[in-house]
């Protein structure tokens, strides 16, 4: 940790740490959108951003909420210019090669997302180049930052390849030079959850990943679910815990021979072009759509992002409606924005929840048995004093999938939940309390308590300011 910052770089930090978040307006419900990461890799060009943005106009998932289109790694130019700006690549990118007096690709494109009812995200990394070898942010921030203002960027997710050490400072250091442009970006942080930024990132960004770099088969899913358990009591309006992209509708193998993240990067060709190797080992299995379902869902209730990382021209009907679900997604972007955790489990029986705004439960019943399981299905119940309810409250349940309402019930609810999917509910008293919504889902978990060390844990540099500040009192 760097022990050389200004208390200038610290005092926003400072300004934030009543409430230790951001707190600036944006992101008050998690963000949704598509990415082009997991779909495309470093192949990106404006054509099929476009036609990206056709589709989820097309489609409806504008109109379901999804706002932001993400350019990820591999639209930048290798080279930054003259004058040091990034660029967009000018042979996939080719409004660029427009005079300079016109706008250039990067802005002309987030006019055309705008035209759609979207909002331009783009991907740079806190060190000196990004994963896939393009330049990086580092010592640029301040005109990077400008640069994206001036494009009209309205998100910028940020990676961590190309470092070793000063992790807190990189990543404050890009967050005070978005601030600095009066633009609001959405600051999504990318540094894979090994510095434990539930701690510390609601006082950077907006969102942190939570993993790894999630991938198109059941055991990624779970495994990312399993890292991110616990880590609800972090998050909230503003500051969220991010699962990774959504592998909702997508495949393996695509029509050009990439193969997403599997593929290992050769460097550029001497022409510029970007070469690939083989695939070092062949996509896991892809998922059901009942798995679908229960990632999609889990993804909502814990209060992930919603990004979705398919290729929109190849996806399966049954792909697009969980996209779509209209209930679902009104359990991730409830106004009260409490994130969901596990609540229970026994097994491979998983109950999770949420508090939802006026008094209501978002529950998730979750059965991840193996699919080599003689069991068909198991029957899950769940007890309203599990959810903070007196056993006697009658409550209206509701099947958010079905989007049937399932009757009233008192003490408890059981649904039958088949193998590897779930039966996502919301419970609505009846005689809802806005006092209900009080209610967390880590409270009386003696597993989710916050530890003491995690309470005053405070990044060096955050520490030294602050006794800097109790010296000037
Ligand atoms: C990884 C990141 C991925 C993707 C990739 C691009 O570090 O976790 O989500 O952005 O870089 O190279």
């Amino acid at each position: 940790m760097p022990g050389s910052l200004s208390a200038l770089v610290w005092l926003p930090l400072l300004a934030a740490a009543g409430t230790g978040a951001l707190d600036d307006g944006q992101a008050l419900v998690p963000p949704m959108g598509l990415n082009t990461w997991n779909a495309f890799g470093a192949n990106i060009s404006e054509a099929v951003v476009k036609e990206m943005a056709d589709l989820m106009e097309s489609l409806g998932l504008v109109a379901a909420g999804y706002r932001y289109l993400v350019l990820d790694d591999g639209w930048s130019d290798p080279e930054r210019t003259q004058d040091g700006r990034l660029q967009a690549d000018r042979q996939r990118f080719p409004s660029g090669k427009r005079p300079a007096c016109l706008p250039n690709s990067i802005k002309a494109l987030s006019g055309y997302l705008a035209g759609k009812g979207l909002l331009l995200g783009v991907y740079s990394d806190s060190g000196g180049f990004t994963c896939q070898g393009f330049p990086g942010s580092r010592g640029h921030e301040a005109e990077d930052a400008r640069s994206f203002a001036d494009w009209g960027v309205s998100l910028l997710k940020y990676d961590n390849c190309y470092t070793h050490d000063d992790l807190l400072e990189r990543f404050v250091a890009m967050r005070d030079a978005l601030n600095a442009t009066g633009r609001p970006i959405l600051y999504q942080l990318c540094e894979w959850g090994i510095g434990d930024p539930w701690l510390w990132g609601p006082r950077v960004a907006h969102t942190w990943r939570t993993t790894f770099d999630i991938h198109s088969s059941w055991a990624s899913v779970m495994q990312n679910l399993d890292e991110s358990i616990g880590l609800a009591r972090y998050a909230g309006p503003g500051h969220w815990n991010d699962l990774d992209l959504l592998e909702v509708g997508t495949f393996g193998p695509q029509p050009n021979g990439w193969e997403g993240v599997h593929g290992a990067s050769l460097g550029p060709e001497p022409g510029g072009a970007w070469q690939w190797a083989t695939p070092p080992r062949v996509r896991g299995q892809y998922l059901s759509e009942k798995e679908e379902r229960a990632h999609f869902a889990l993804w909502a209730i814990l209060k992930s992002p919603l990004f979705i990382a398919a290729d929109l021209r190849r996806m399966a009907a049954s792909s697009l409606a969980i996209l779509r679900s209209k209930e679902v997604i009104a359990i991730n972007q409830d106004p009260l924005g409490v994130p969901g955790d596990l609540i229970w489990k026994s097994g491979p029986k998983e109950i999770y929840a949420a508090s939802l705004s006026g008094g209501g439960r978002a529950v998730v019943l979750h059965n991840r048995h193996s699919i080599l399981s003689h069991l068909q299905a198991a029957n899950i119940t769940v007890r309203w004093a599990q959810l903070g309810y007196a056993p006697e409250e009658r409550a209206a349940v509701r099947d958010l999938y079905r989007q049937q309402d399932l009757g009233m019930h008192a003490g408890s609810f059981t649904a039958e939940v088949r193998l590897h999917d779930v039966a996502v509910l919301r419970i609505t008293p009846q005689d809802p309390q806005p006092a209900q919504e009080a209610w967390r889902p880590w409270q009386g978990q003696p597993m989710f308590e916050r530890h003491e060390e995690d309470e005053g844990w405070i990044p060096e540099p955050l520490r030294a300011a602050e006794g800097r500040q109790g010296d000037q009192q």
